[in-house]
């Protein structure tokens, strides 16, 4: 390929899957002889993200100095930009010490197989006070309601750091065969479509009508080559919706209304984190990884409640070094279907609006409706979304 976005502080991709078949079912069977820990999904999840590239250069857990390092200056002890420790958190330490093998088993899949070989580096323990300061560089919060936080802080305080071989990508890869990929493939996929300006598209939501209008106004106005969708298919908070639902909704929604080769569907196997601003700088870091050039961040990316600012996630990108990343983002306002003009528009572009010229209705509200069966209204969600959803909301108990 010709000059494709280079992945972050690296020339090449680094995933740590260990691809060669022969080797990885050696590997596999060895494990079974190593001892052996439970770890968290956060974990595990963070294995999966580097087995797929997408935590690029990085070549396993962080130690206790790159996290607190990391969480205090946005860089690690050796300068890497870098927004979010990249943790393996236990209870209690193992009765190995460092330089020796550990086999890390998988929480998310039925009888806890292997998941990576960690050389352990270090093990070490963060006090209350560091893990709290931490915490809030983070979060922004240490309020255990925070749903990100309230993970975070059940992990333990223990700290096993080393580098990772990967030995599968957990339960991705067979639950969510056609949408699943890791950096790699997508930027094969990128190189294929001989897409040069690409927008990548972070979502853990099915997409309504103001997520549609934000990626073709992002893709028209930067002039892209083509989208990706990449949706969030790891663990959520209660009340978000599960990701097979907004895989089938976005799926549908891209057919009917994209034309044709202009959006590659896709998604990655992380735990959302609720980070807002410091996720979306993650965001970003894993999207110039699979190959973006671009990232839409809109309204209140990656957040909840009213933790942070409606645009914190934007301005953040104000705030790091200019060289941290290659990839830019789309800032975008809040976008909502306007009655007046009929079409959906970014709020701070109708300054003769009045609020109610707007349909918004909060993610509670969409709730609400579905669960009693009501479709959103055809200007918040496309009827055909709205189906998919009405069908997953009358399963529930
Ligand atoms: S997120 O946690 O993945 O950010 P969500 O799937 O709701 O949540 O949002 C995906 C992206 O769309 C984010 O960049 C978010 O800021 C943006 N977004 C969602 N709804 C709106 C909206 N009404 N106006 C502007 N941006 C929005």
């Amino acid at each position: 390929m010709t000059n494709m976005i280079s992945p972050h502080g690296s020339k090449t991709l680094k995933p740590l899957l260990v691809d060669d078949a022969e080797h990885n079912a050696a590997l596999t069977q060895q494990a079974e002889d190593l001892p052996s820990i439970l770890v968290s999904s956060a974990a595990a999840s963070n294995a999966v993200m580097l087995g797929a590239g997408y935590f690029t250069p990085l070549r396993g857990y962080m130690d206790k100095a790159d996290a607190l390092s990391v969480a205090d200056t946005m860089h690690t002890t050796s300068g890497l930009f870098w927004p979010t420790p990249v943790l393996n958190l236990v209870q209690a330490a193992p009765e190995v010490g460092p330089g020796q093998k550990i086999a890390l088993r998988d929480p998310n899949v039925d009888g806890n197989p292997v998941l990576a070989i960690m050389t352990l580096g270090a093990v070490e323990r963060f006090t209350e006070d560091e893990f709290s300061a931490m915490t809030q560089k983070v979060f922004g919060t240490t309020d255990p309601e925070h749903p990100g936080v309230a993970d975070f802080t059940s992990q333990g305080r223990v700290v096993l750091s080393g580098a990772i071989q990967v030995l599968n990508l957990s339960y991705f890869p067979t639950d969510f065969p056609d949408t699943f990929r890791t950096a790699v493939e997508i930027r094969n996929e990128i190189e294929k479509m001989g897409w040069s300006k690409v927008v990548a598209f972070q979502t853990r939501n099915p997409m309504h009508r103001a997520h549609e209008e934000l990626c073709r106004i992002a893709m028209e106005r930067l002039e892209a080559d083509g989208l990706v969708i990449h949706m969030l298919l790891g663990k959520l908070k209660p009340g978000d919706i599960p990701a097979d639902v907004r895989d089938a909704a976005i799926r549908k929604m891209v057919d009917v209304y994209f034309p044709p080769n202009s959006a590659i569907i896709s998604g990655y196997g992380f735990d959302m984190l609720y980070a807002g601003p410091r996720e979306a700088l993650l965001h970003a870091v894993f999207r110039q990884n699979m190959g973006a050039t671009h990232l839409i961040v809109g309204r209140d990316h990656a957040g909840v409640g009213d933790y942070y600012g409606p645009f914190d996630a934007q301005t953040i990108f104000d705030e790091i070094p200019d060289d941290a990343l290659e990839i830019k983002i789309f800032a975008a306002d809040h976008t909502a279907w306007s009655t007046k003009l009929n079409k959906v528009t970014m709020m701070r572009e109708a300054p003769d609006h009045t609020k109610e010229d707007f349909i918004l209705l909060s993610g509670t509200a969409v709730r609400e409706m579905l669960g009693q069966g009501k479709a959103p209204p055809p200007e918040f969600s496309r009827p055909e979304v709205a189906e998919i959803l009405i069908a997953h909301y009358k399963d529930q108990p």
